[in-house]
């Protein structure tokens, strides 16, 4: 057989994006070759996201669009893969466009679900029935043997990849459907995690990112030992090549927050980067929220990784417009949001998930223009902040990984030469803009500060890389 063309796009978060380059490892090995032309391809791949509704609608209107191609193309293989596969099952199966409906769970299975649409012309669908029960023990054991067999980033940035370290998530926050598409909690064990990292560290990888939706969750029972993301953290150090770790989303609990901070403190390589979203700063809507703490309770956990790690840099995500959110509610958010004083932090409009308790409770929903206005009102809080920290940068030198060409040309840059834009971060995960050759893209490099604005640092290359 011909290598077929597969082109694959990613709609959804870092676990997402991983699972695709899982998925585009695999079916490589499977003898495809890639294609970034849905035109030339033998078989389009979706990864999605059903996070909030706007995900959804990205790839509905994506699935218009393939139907189109159809027309003139009938025998294009669509596949549907991820979390709005899980979640919508039978009835994306039943658009004229698709072919293979699959969930997180099967994707090992995608191989074969292709070679089936072809061989027997048949709409193929592999979702889990029961989502919250654990996965039958040789389905998780095929997720793990596919996980660790095609650790390799396959179209990622150079130098970087993710690696995780557990699957599904147990803390239902009442807002979020990821409960109910990732399914239960799973810890992978150790020795996999850190072998995988080896293997990457020798396929030239120098960062990797831990994933997790609750990623200190992390827990592993051995016969000798119970280990938390701190074990996992300093034993990832330990391997020679890997320079830089990093790790997200972090839930805000006391359990091992300590020992991971630690590590951080201790280990150069353990990135003084945190993650941990606060939602809100309301504890009326954090309860409502099932979040299990009070805004001054997470902002004393904050002042405590400060106190563990002086340099420490601190991202957030918040909701607006919850279910009950009252104007006062609101500015107590935009309190949270001015104590934490994020590095950064992402703000999204509540979007009603079915099948989740808010959207069960639906009382005293907040009308889309209220939403709206105080989203506009907290990013310009987090704005003002960023600039501020932002501007501490200036005339530094600092080290950065490089990523590669940046995608949207930013005109303020410096000035330069031949050199294309270059995107880049620091261990905090501030972005960074500079000219340099696209030769560099994976390398570490230090570069001087030049300029900056709330969401990034221009810089130029420094002389003296020592
Ligand atoms: N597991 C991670 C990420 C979950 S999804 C965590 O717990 O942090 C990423 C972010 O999307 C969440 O932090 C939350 O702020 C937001 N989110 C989740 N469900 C949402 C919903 N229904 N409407 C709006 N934002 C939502
Ligand atoms: Fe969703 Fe909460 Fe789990 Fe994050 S911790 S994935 S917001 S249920
Ligand atoms: Fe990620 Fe979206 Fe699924 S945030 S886990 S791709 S619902």
């Amino acid at each position: 057989m011909n290598p077929m063309k597969l082109h694959i796009k990613s709609f959804g978060c870092q676990m997402n994006k991983l699972d695709t380059a899982l998925v585009t490892a695999a079916l490589k090995d499977a003898r495809f070759n890639l294609t970034e032309s849905v035109k030339e391809a033998d078989v389009v791949l979706i990864n999605t996201c059903s996070v909030r509704d706007h995900a959804e609608q990205r790839v509905i209107s994506h699935l218009g669009h393939l139907k189109h191609i159809k027309e003139s193309k009938p025998d294009l293989i669509v596949g549907v893969i991820g979390c709005m596969a899980q979640r919508l099952g039978d009835k994306l199966l039943e658009h004229e466009a698709v072919n293979i409906v699959c969930g997180p769970t099967q994707i090992p299975q995608i191989a074969d679900l292709i070679t089936e649409v072809i061989e027997q012309n048949k709409k193929e669908l592999a979702i889990t029935e029961q989502i919250r029960k654990p996965a039958p023990q040789p389905d998780s054991d095929a997720l793990e043997e596919f996980e660790s067999a095609y650790g390799i980033e396959a179209k990622g940035i150079p130098g970087q990849a993710f690696v995780r370290v557990m699957r599904g998530c147990n803390k239902f926050c009442t807002y979020c459907i990821v409960p109910y598409v990732r399914g239960p909690e799973v810890s992978r064990p150790p020795q996999a995690i850190i072998d995988q990292i080896k293997r990457l560290a020798d396929d030239g990888i120098k960062q990797v990112t831990l994933l997790g939706q609750a990623v200190n969750s992390y827990e592993y029972k051995a016969a000798e030992k119970t280990y938390s993301l701190a074990d996992i953290l300093a034993k990832a150090a330990e391997i020679q090549d890997i320079e830089w770790i990093k790790f997200v989303t972090n839930y805000p609990t006391e359990k091992y927050f300590d020992e991971i901070l630690q590590v951080m403190a201790d280990s150069p390589k353990v990135c003084p980067y945190l993650h941990i979203p606060a939602q809100s700063g309301s504890d009326k809507i954090l309860k409502a929220m099932n979040r299990r703490y009070t805004a001054d309770w997470y902002l004393s956990l904050l002042d405590k990784a400060r106190a563990i790690v002086p340099e420490i840099a601190i991202a957030g995500d918040l909701i607006v417009g919850f279910p009950g959110e009252t104007d006062q509610d609101f500015q107590q958010t935009v309190e949270l949001v001015k104590k934490a004083r994020y590095r950064n932090c992402f703000v999204f409009k509540y979007s009603p998930r079915p099948g989740t308790t808010a959207d069960k409770r639906l009382q005293n929903t907040v009308p889309l223009q209220v939403k709206q206005a105080r989203n506009i009102e907290l990013l310009a809080v987090q704005e003002k902040i960023s600039e501020e920290l932002n501007r501490e940068f200036l005339g530094k030198t600092v080290k950065v990984l490089i990523e590669g060409p940046s995608k949207k040309p930013h005109l303020n840059a410096a000035e330069n030469q031949n050199n294309p834009q270059l995107v880049a971060r620091t261990a905090t995960d501030y972005i960074v803009v500079f000219n340099a050759p696209q030769s560099l893209a994976g390398q570490f490099t230090k570069v001087k500060i030049t300029k900056t604005t709330p969401l990034t640092l221009f810089a130029e290359l420094t002389a003296s890389q020592e």
